[in-house]
């Protein structure tokens, strides 16, 4: 087995389809979905992966139906109240990323004090992004670097995305078969190495990454330099 990604990102597709399938609401899904979400980010940290960052609601998302979002805001305050146990027994620290003017104020107060509660982990970082949108986080850094009156470096502008201090991610997975960005970590991926899966996010067990995270160290990673 080659090198592991220090840091993984998941599209977390394919929730609404999964449901379709089996005759059940599209909440079926995701709430199919919030469980997968945990089982694998356990499994990766216990793997020995530093950071996952999972796409839970892009921007765009937000123009779904209420209904659907409002099982979705559920499902979110479920997580915050309902894991910060487990985040802390396994050391986990967890980062919420996204655009607080979007979602329900009690979502983000909520997931800023997961944030503290579990700021002393030290064997791993869980990125949740809801709410999030690559081009706007980009257009927020512009605009604080513009503020700041001077030119700014890579070094100093990354420091400014909403994902500043963590390091780019090495391996972007994206399950539910379509292969496309959506909006997700648009300046963070420019190298990263890309994997797609025909899978539904419901149905992409702890062996399909397992099986994505085989195909990263089989990978040349040239950042292009030959
Ligand atoms: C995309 O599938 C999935 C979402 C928009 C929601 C993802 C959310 C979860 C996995 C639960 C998250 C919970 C927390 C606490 C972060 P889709 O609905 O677009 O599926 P479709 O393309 O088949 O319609």
């Amino acid at each position: 087995m080659g090198e592991l990604p220090r840091h993984i990102a998941v599209i977390m597709d394919g929730n609404g389809r999964w449901a379709k399938k089996r005759l059940l609401p599209r909440n079926a899904g995701h709430r199919e979905g919030l469980k997968r979400m945990i089982s694998l980010s356990e499994h990766a940290f216990g793997r020995g992966i530093e950071y996952v960052t999972l796409f839970a609601l892009s921007t765009e998302n937000l123009a779904r139906p209420q209904e659907e979002l409002g099982a979705l805001f559920a499902l979110f305050r479920k997580y915050f109240t309902e894991n910060l146990e487990r985040l802390k027994a396994k050391g986990i620290r967890l980062k919420v990323i996204g655009d607080e003017r979007l979602l329900p104020g009690d979502i983000w107060a909520l997931a800023r004090s997961g944030e503290e509660e579990t700021a002393g982990g030290k064997s791993g970082m869980l990125v949740l992004a809801i709410g999030y949108g690559g081009r706007q986080d980009i257009l927020a850094a512009v605009n604080a670097a513009v503020r700041g009156g001077k030119e700014v470096t890579g070094e100093e502008f990354s420091a400014l995305l909403s994902t500043g201090g963590i390091p780019f991610p090495d391996l972007l997975i994206r399950t539910g078969k379509e292969k496309r960005l959506s909006n997700f970590l648009l300046y963070e991926c420019a190298y990263t190495e890309l994997y797609f899966s025909d899978k539904m996010f419901p149905a992409f067990t702890n062996a399909d990454l397992d099986r994505a995270l085989e195909s990263y160290a089989k990978r040349d990673r040239r950042y292009g330099k030959i």
